[in-house]
């Protein structure tokens, strides 16, 4: 893929405030039917993409996203770029990376059916939409000719804290990007504190010990999951 500045709201004070607006948050939620705030990992919050130097190469691989909720925002003019069409895969993800021989968060920059893919074209720049990036298998083609392509991917997550986001902390933690280690914990250490207060409400002087050991089982397996994670040295 080409090159990509994740945490721009570390650099760019617009940036920062765009993907913290209330109004864009609550208009994501409408969309989606779903409490969504700003990712609270500022790391992966707001990313920019820009195309390859080299054409050859697809902007964006075959993949799904780490996180649940994510905006694709065309900020180059999209009159000026041919090829680099954003698509998307007409099936579940299981059934387009099996075709593709590939699980998880892994990319491959390969052709897939094309009855089976729909593209996505942008009216013009500032245009965008909001996909279930964790469920959607999705690419953005190869350059037909070299230009600016920039996209802004600012990114979300299901509120309140103790509900279940289907990010994956644990794909995360093998980016590269200083300080993303403890920005994720963070992130599992505050959505595990808020399940854990929830317990406070759910409990019941009834409840037997596998339930009490389940209830606390799961209000603690992300964090946990994420702390072996930890264990192995940084790659
Ligand atoms: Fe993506």
């Amino acid at each position: 893929m080409g090159s990509f500045a994740r945490g721009a709201g570390y650099r760019s004070r617009f940036i920062h405030d765009f993907c913290d607006s209330v109004e864009l948050a609550e208009h994501l939620s409408a969309i989606a039917g779903v409490h969504l705030g700003r990712h609270s990992v500022p790391a992966v919050a707001c990313g920019i993409n820009y195309a390859p130097e080299d054409i050859t190469r697809a902007v964006d691989t075959w993949h799904v996203d780490s996180v649940a909720f994510d905006v694709v925002l065309m900020l180059s003019d999209p009159a000026t770029i041919k090829g680099g069409e954003f698509q998307f895969f007409h099936g579940t993800k299981d059934e387009g990376q099996a075709l593709l021989g590939i699980r998880g968060e892994e990319g491959r920059d390969a052709e897939l059916p094309c009855d089976r893919v729909k593209t996505i074209a942008f009216p013009a720049a500032g245009y965008g939409f909001l996909q279930q990036g964790n469920m959607i298998f999705h690419r953005a083609r190869r350059l037909a000719k070299k230009v600016e392509r920039v996209t802004m991917i600012p990114s979300f997550e299901v509120l309140p804290a103790s509900t279940r986001d289907a990010t994956n902390s644990i794909n995360m933690l093998d980016w590269s990007d200083p300080g993303l280690a403890a920005e994720l914990a963070r992130r599992e250490v505050w959505r595990a504190a808020a399940r854990l207060n929830g317990l406070l409400d759910t409990i019941s002087l009834s409840h037997d010990r596998s339930t009490l050991h389940r209830l606390i089982g799961d209000a603690l397996e992300p964090l946990h999951s994420l702390q072996e994670s930890l264990e192995k040295p940084d790659s």
